[in-house]
């Protein structure tokens, strides 16, 4: 399969560093494009940015909380500072320490935190993004 040719676009992929938002960003940085690797914990997008930059990609590393709305907005305007955004992959979420449990294991606080990352974050985090995809055309 081939990929398109991203050169001179950017792209922000939230939870990238590390696992499918780490492939993710390779992949779009192989094709040339800006990657914005999103991610709560800085030691690891900041290992995802030395990696990918190793390799000779264009990547910057953000804080971004998607469950967080200031952290969301302050992230992405921080982008937006060097141009438009043409693309966004919400991948960011919570897939370990929820995964084996019975329903009726669950805390509340667990239910609550899994809403508040996997469902408001990408709401949140599309929301931010959209004036700024529509600058990107
Ligand atoms: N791996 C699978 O088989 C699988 C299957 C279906 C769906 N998914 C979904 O794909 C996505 C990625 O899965 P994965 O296996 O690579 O997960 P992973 O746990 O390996 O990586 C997730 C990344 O997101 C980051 N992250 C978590 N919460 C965040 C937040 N609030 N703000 C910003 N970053 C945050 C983590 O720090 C981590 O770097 C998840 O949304 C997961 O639910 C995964």
């Amino acid at each position: 399969m081939t990929s398109p040719d991203l050169t001179g676009r950017t792209v922000v992929i939230t939870g990238a560093g590390r696992g499918l938002g780490l492939a993710m960003a390779q992949r779009v940085g192989r094709a040339g494009a800006r990657v914005v690797l999103a991610e709560r914990d800085a030691e690891r997008g900041k290992a995802a940015e030395t990696a990918l930059r190793a390799e000779g990609l264009s990547a910057e590393f953000v804080t971004m909380d998607v469950a967080d709305e200031m952290s969301v907005s302050v992230a992405v305007e921080q982008v937006a500072t060097a141009g438009p955004i043409h693309g966004l992959i919400n991948n960011a979420g919570l897939a370990d320490g929820v995964g084996g449990k019975l329903f009726q294991e669950i805390t509340v606080a667990e239910w609550d935190r899994i809403m508040a990352v996997n469902a408001r974050g990408p709401w949140l985090v599309s929301r931010a993004v959209l004036p700024h995809l529509v600058d990107g055309g």
